[in-house]
């Protein structure tokens, strides 16, 4: 089958099972987002300490224009692309200065006596007081804001990888739409993988969570978006969601979300039929707690990106929305605001060790919060709910920003832990004993960086990095401005291990020998730097792209994105790669996977417009309170970071321009110009 045969490839059959209406392509179109009048900020002084800087930033916040209470308002339009320019936009000055002497951090002073016990405990905590005493440089991406990208992409152009790239760009969209799956002639979602050299098993259906980037890629598709396929995915699986769901005579809640749907045809009625998994198929028969939340993450996207309330305002729509908030806010024997998960629940959909109070659902659980939150309408039914959501999401960043945070600081805290502390006075909340961690996170862990560890749970703590729960914190705003300017810090810090030859870790380090054995239980598509145990997946480079521009670092993401592009098409779009450096590709990968496909997409549609990325961010919820955290290297907050409006509106949607003019026109102007060559 050629690539340009593929689209025609409809069934053609017609059947009553969509139960409801998916409207005609809507065009988008309407005014971008409300102006923001500029207003000064103080300048924060070199010396300041870091909680003079948080004061600073606080008061700032206080005198910028309130941003919105209403929350529906954070629903806004993103903006349009062909946003037209009057002659008087035309001289826009961007407040921002740049000196990157002012980001010369000090290290913070090692403690004496690390002494003897500590360097000869296999070379343990005290590893970090030797840097203690140099002086840190900046971090390379600190300080090349957006704006001064600009005339780097133009150089690129000049050089001909543009043009590599933009084929590359048109070969993706075009396999893209190979892998469109159509009920009623409708197109409803997309396959997982298109690979006609390779079993199928179970990559011919449509999985909620891959659906994801192909839905962000077809909503900032230029010229023209197709948020059709989007709508009717959230129509569909909505639909699914009300079927009853039994596995051996247990029947499962009725908010599940199925992992994944198949369209197959009936023969014998002449229609369409679906198929779909809630579990029950899936290799370790574990309901997908991620679909759900990856659902209510996307309407709010659709919703963004269109304008179109009617959606998520539908009273199904709205009910859906609650049964997935039910089977999270239930009562039941917690004494921790996390959920409790199964092993396998999510991404990693096989035994990984990530059974618990796994970092991902956490981090996807509070993102999904906050978007119903801006959703659910306002009622006598739904206010109870909004109450709890309110309550739950300030609990829930509060836990997860204290106890699941790592950096070098709170790694020596926790390596001179006592334990056996009972009243409600310990320090060491979980009972974890500081022989439990592992050697390795001694020597990953830089003096300036941090990140979210991958469990909390009593004497547990794993500390391995994974990839998305950490981007879906920037994303979500659940990480704190300094946090996600500490999780960069150690992706720039920590790159031959979490980027390596071919973007990006999904985990790191890898599980090996006897670890492998017990955690894993012998998983032989789980082998160590292989697959979900540090194996390296391109799909990951949107939301590492996406959580760049938030923190104000896209130079990170352009870099991960170049080295993607000198492989991925090449290559055939693999599934993962395999290797310490994610070299090879993975054994058992299939070709031409279509989130490998969509997230390049996406990737790229928001570094050229990082406009987009309010499409899939929230900013800071000002409401919910800081915990009180012991601060290394890594929490600082340059200059730099209050002052770049642009990186300032992705966080608070505020902004300091000059002439009054509202920052999505700024970026607007700059890729336009990027691409003509105006600045
Ligand atoms: C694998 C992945 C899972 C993905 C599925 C389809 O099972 O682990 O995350 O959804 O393939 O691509």
């Amino acid at each position: 089958m050629s690539l340009s045969d593929c689209s025609e490839k409809v069934p053609s059959s017609v059947s009553d099972e969509l139960q409801f209406p998916m409207d005609d392509y809507q065009a988008i179109s309407g005014a971008s987002t409300a102006e923001k009048s500029a207003s000064s900020i103080p300048s924060v002084q070199q010396n300041d300490t870091t909680d003079e800087i948080w004061r600073s930033i606080n008061n700032n916040r206080d005198c910028l224009p309130k941003n919105r209470d209403d929350t529906r308002e954070g629903l806004e339009r993103a903006t349009s692309l062909k946003c037209a320019l009057g002659d008087e936009e035309q001289v826009v000055v961007l407040t921002i200065e740049h000196d990157s002497s002012k980001h010369l951090q000090s290290a913070p002073e090692s403690p004496d006596g690390g002494g003897q016990d500590v360097e000869s405990d296999k070379e343990k905590a005290g590893r970090g007081s030797l840097e203690n005493k140099t002086t840190l440089k900046p971090s390379p991406s600190v300080g090349t804001s957006l704006v001064l990208l600009v005339p780097e992409a133009s150089n690129a152009k000049s050089n001909g990888s543009e043009a590599c790239s933009s084929s590359m760009m048109e070969e993706a969209w075009e396999r893209l739409r190979c892998s469109f799956v159509y009920f009623q002639k409708k197109p409803v979602g997309t396959l997982a993988a298109v690979d006609p050299s390779a079993e199928d098993l179970n990559y011919n259906q449509v999985f909620v969570r891959d659906f994801v980037p192909t839905a962000l890629a077809c909503l900032m598709k230029i010229p023209d978006p197709e948020p059709e396929i989007v709508k009717n995915f959230l129509l569909k699986t909505l639909h699914l969601q009300g079927w009853k769901k039994t596995i051996d005579n247990f029947t499962l809640g009725e908010g599940v979300m199925p992992a994944s749907f198949k369209v197959m045809y009936d023969s014998f009625q002449e229609k369409d039929v679906l198929k779909a998994d809630f579990g029950g198929s899936a290799i370790g028969r574990v309901a997908p707690v991620d679909s759900g939340f990856w659902w209510i993450i996307l309407l709010r996207s659709y919703t963004k990106c269109t304008g179109d309330y009617t959606l998520s305002e539908e009273p199904e729509v709205q009910k859906g929305m609650k049964l997935i908030l039910d089977l999270c806010l239930s009562d039941g024997f917690d004494t921790y605001p996390t959920l409790l998960c199964a092993d396998g629940c999510s991404m990693i959909d096989r035994r990984m060790g990530i059974y618990g109070y796994p970092i991902e659902i956490q981090a996807l659980f509070f993102f999904a919060l906050r978007c119903a939150q801006q959703m659910l309408k306002e009622d006598t039914d739904s206010n109870k709910l909004i109450e709890r959501i309110e309550r739950r999401i300030t609990a829930l960043s509060y836990h997860i920003r204290k106890y699941y945070w790592l950096d070098f600081t709170q790694l020596n805290n926790i390596y001179r832990y006592k334990t056996e502390e009972y009243s409600h006075t310990a320090v060491n909340k979980f009972n974890v004993i500081p022989e439990s961690i592992p050697d390795w996170v001694f020597d990953f862990m830089p003096l300036r960086g941090g990140y979210f560890i991958g469990n909390v749970s009593p004497a547990r703590m794993d500390f391995r990095w994974f990839l998305v729960d950490n981007c879906i914190a920037i994303l979500s705003s659940l990480a704190t401005m300094s946090q996600t300017t500490a999780i960069m810090d150690l992706v720039e810090e920590r790159w031959e291990d979490l980027i390596g030859e071919m973007p990006l870790k999904i985990a790191y380090p890898a599980l090996e020998g006897y670890e492998w054995n017990i955690v894993t239980g012998c998983d032989p598509k789980n082998t160590r730097w292989s697959y979900h145990n540090g194996g390296s997946w391109p799909v990951l480079l949107w939301l590492l792209t996406a959580a760049c521009i938030k923190a104000g670092r896209p130079q990170i993401a352009k870099r991960a994105i170049e080295l993607m592009e000198q492989r991925l098409s090449k290559d055939g779009w693999p599934e993962y790669y395999d290797g310490k450096k994610g070299r090879y590709v993975g054994k058992q990968a299939r070709k031409h996977q279509t989130w490998s496909i969509s997230g390049y997409l996406v990737a790229k549609l928001m570094i050229e417009n990082p406009s987009n990325l309010a499409m899939i961010s929230l900013e800071e919820d000002k409401k919910i309170e800081k915990p009180r955290l012991t601060r290394s290297a890594s929490w600082t907050c340059s200059s730099f970071d209050i002052l770049d409006p642009i990186h300032q509106f992705l966080w608070t949607g505020d902004c300091k321009l000059e002439n009054n003019t509202s920052l999505p026109d700024v970026t607007n102007r700059l890729y336009e110009g990027l691409k003509s060559d105006e600045i």
